[in-house]
């Protein structure tokens, strides 16, 4: 293993402002309440307009939430089921998502709720598919979608309900736990990072996992899974690891849904909690094991990246060891230096490295 360095990397990486979100705040002062906001994790780093009466936000990121809250906006923490509110809107503001299931979802949602004569406003980038969008949803309530060029290459869809929606825009059954995979049997639902597929990042570091604990005499009793997602790695971990318990946590109310009904499925020892990087969650544990996002929005993460090292820095107890899978070009090793007396790259593979640190 390499050996701790001074020169430990301070920078985190500048989060470019999203102009979508920029231009969804400017619409914010001249809206008609009651208003729903879909607030997914482009809101973070940006600072938040002044709350105001009657707003009703919905996210299901629990730092998203947190963010919210602290502004003085009333907020909804769950997976974007608007049922719970007992206010209809007359509008309803939404910064598009990535995930085209969740964009449907959340317009149909939309649309079901608002008044007649409210509108939904969108905000995005052409790439976003923002027009799409928009006039899909336009199409579904007999109107026209109104759509403006904003500063930065940011699109604001104005669309007025005219009419019951016709129909809903497709969400891959958004509210459903669905099975992914058979061998082992895997479920997860929309919303969820990545949520049809098995990561190529994670199936690189669970190779690695006979390799890591080769170096255990005693297999590891307690294990963390930091960024859980839908369980993958827990679930592949707990093949070779059938008497440990587990600790998963993930800052998405929808990842841990699925996460939950996985460790069910497989009867994993497991404590689920919803953190944002495991904050006010503790160990000892003796494993970390963690793919953390390279993204947060639509920027990359620098900044995240050191606080998942943190995390795992804080959990583990004495001599305790973190397996880490990133993007080949994030300096993990030199980063965790910082913390780790150790640490070592196990392998390099298709773009991805598997890191095993040493507390
Ligand atoms: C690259 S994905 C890995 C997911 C999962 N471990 C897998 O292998 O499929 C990173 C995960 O980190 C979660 N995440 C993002 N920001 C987070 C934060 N601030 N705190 C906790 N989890 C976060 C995402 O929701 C996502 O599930």
């Amino acid at each position: 293993m390499s050996k701790r360095s001074n020169s430990s990397e301070q920078k985190k990486a500048a989060v470019a402002a999203d102009t979508a979100l920029l231009a969804l705040y400017r619409q914010f002062a001249e809206v008609t309440a009651p208003v729903w906001w879909f607030a997914d994790e482009h809101i973070a780093d940006t600072p938040l307009p002044a709350a105001q009466q009657n707003w009703q936000c919905f996210s299901n990121r629990c730092d998203t939430a947190q963010q919210l809250r602290a502004a003085g906006y009333h907020t909804e923490l769950n997976d974007f089921d608007v049922s719970v509110s007992s206010v209809l809107p007359q509008t309803v503001c939404y910064r598009v998502s990535k995930e085209k299931a969740v964009v449907h979802y959340l317009i149909n949602q939309a649309l079901a709720a608002l008044a007649s004569g409210g509108h939904l406003i969108l905000a995005g980038h052409k790439n976003d598919g923002l027009h799409n969008y928009a006039k899909k949803a336009a199409a579904l309530v007999g109107a026209t979608a109104d759509i403006k060029k904003q500063d930065g290459g940011a699109y604001i869809a104005t669309i007025c309900k005219c009419s019951e929606p016709s129909a809903l825009l497709p969400d891959n059954d958004y509210t459903s736990l669905q099975q992914i995979a058979q061998a082992p049997l895997l479920y997860s639902k929309p919303g969820v990072f990545g949520w049809q597929k098995q990561d190529r990042g994670s199936a690189l570091l669970i190779e690695q996992l006979p390799q890591f604990l080769a170096a255990y005499n005693e297999r590891p009793a307690r294990m963390a899974d930091l960024g859980c997602g839908y369980g993958y790695i827990s679930i592949m971990a707990a093949q070779q690891l059938p008497d440990a318990s587990w600790l998963l946590t993930d800052n998405n109310a929808t990842a841990l849904l699925a996460a939950e009904k996985n460790c069910d499925v497989h009867g994993l020892n497991a404590e689920l909690q919803l953190a944002d990087c495991a904050e006010g969650l503790h160990g000892p544990v003796d494993v970390v094991l963690c793919n953390p996002p390279f993204h947060q929005g639509f920027a990359v993460a620098g900044s995240l990246t050191d606080r998942f090292l943190a995390a795992a820095h804080r959990l583990l107890r004495r001599q305790g060891r973190a397996l880490f899978v990133v993007n080949q070009f994030i300096p993990l090793e030199r980063k965790a230096l910082a913390l780790f007396s150790a640490s070592e790259v196990l392998i390099e593979h298709d773009g991805f490295k598997v890191v095993c640190l040493q507390k």
